[in-house]
């Protein structure tokens, strides 16, 4: 049996450990020649193909790296011409593949549906740090996302309560407020802020004015897909001005500006960027990831393909690839948490 693996779509703390879980999983169970194709579907579809043969010693001691050692790309799409699509089958009838793992996001779980409908076997495995991928309760690389998020906000309060300002705080998460909500929470940030909840900037100011007159200093967390009440401030404005899906750092800045003429208190913002996606995973995603991975192959080795790995209420199990891609999971306007903010007086831009 020979299986191809690769990584597709932004990297993400963890994806080292799913690696590290598919290779010796398959090699240990099925005595499967594992193929690690590198830089995603861009070395999959290319004239030459890109591979190198993961042996027990290549993904022994990579759990906690951060990053891909196989590299991974985001633009490559193997559906995008029939020529590209038919290089890529050929390329992996060429390489012998038996199946193909795909560890990726929403957009490579799509792009795997598709070639999976042309005849390819591929099993998904979900990455994301924005925890969105639908039928995944929790993907890994959140969890370590969310500590990095928490770590920034509890040094953001330290500095915003010396100088009395109010302090904006951009993470990730696209249209999702998973990251935004939970790390909020864990870095007690006064007011959060979701793509799910459209803001309302009065209310955001009253409370930064309630805040100037008895604790002096706020801490504002707001996820990058965040925008006003009847706004297009920020992902669908980021959409229609670049090529790329999605541009960091419009919000921050954008509410920053809106807030500033409401408050005597400075208004400063900090984008946390791409430091969320790196460095080592915390020994949750490190869990999780290995269960993925070993998930996956135990899939390829059942010959139940076309499928991702999934957990759902605690339970590892899979889901038709059909029902995942071009799909996201939001924070559902019931979920408790968003209740346990309120109730514990934690502003969320409702008017
Ligand atoms: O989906 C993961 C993610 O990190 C998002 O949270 C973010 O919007 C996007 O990827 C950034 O992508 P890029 O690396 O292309 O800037």
């Amino acid at each position: 049996m020979r299986i191809g693996v690769l990584t597709g779509g932004g990297d993400c703390p963890g994806l080292n450990a799913v690696i590290r879980a598919v290779t010796k999983s398959l090699l240990r169970q099925a005595g499967a020649q594992v193929l690690g194709i590198e830089d995603g579907f861009a070395g999959l579809m290319a004239p030459s193909p890109r591979v190198r043969e993961l042996h027990w010693d290549a993904v022994s001691g990579i759990l906690m790296q951060g990053g891909t050692i196989l590299g991974t790309s985001n633009k490559a799409n193997p559906l995008a011409t029939p020529e590209a699509t038919a290089q890529t089958l050929a390329n992996a009838q060429r390489l012998g593949l038996d199946a193909l793992v795909v560890i990726g996001g929403d957009g490579s779980m799509a792009i795997a549906h598709g070639l999976s409908r042309h005849g390819l076997p591929i099993v998904g495995v979900p990455k994301t740090i924005d925890n969105d991928i639908v039928g995944c309760e929790r993907s890994f690389g959140f969890d370590t996302a969310v500590a990095t998020v928490t770590e920034a906000l509890e040094r953001i309060q330290t500095t915003g309560q010396s100088h009395s300002r109010v302090m904006i705080v951009e993470t990730m998460g696209r249209y999702a407020g998973w990251i935004a909500l939970e790390a909020g929470i864990a870095g007690a940030a006064d007011v959060i802020l979701l793509p799910e909840i459209d803001y309302d900037i009065e209310a955001v100011a009253r409370v930064c004015r309630e805040r100037e007159r008895r604790e002096r200093y706020t801490v504002i967390c707001v996820g990058e897909g965040a925008k006003p009440i009847g706004g297009a401030l920020t992902v669908e404005r980021r959409l229609a001005d670049s090529p790329d899906p999605i541009r960091l750092g419009g919000v921050a800045h954008a509410l920053r500006e809106q807030l500033q003429p409401l408050l005597h208190s400075e208004v400063r913002a900090t984008v946390l960027g791409h430091v969320q996606r790196g460095g080592s995973p915390t020994p949750f995603d490190r869990v999780l990831a290995t269960q993925f991975g070993n998930q996956a192959a135990q899939l390829v080795m059942a010959g139940r393909h076309d499928r991702m790995v999934t957990l759902q209420q605690g339970q590892l199990g899979c889901i038709a690839l059909a029902d995942v891609a071009h799909q996201h999971r939001s924070v559902p306007l019931d979920h408790p948490l968003l209740q346990t903010a309120r109730q514990i007086g934690v502003a969320l831009g409702e008017p």
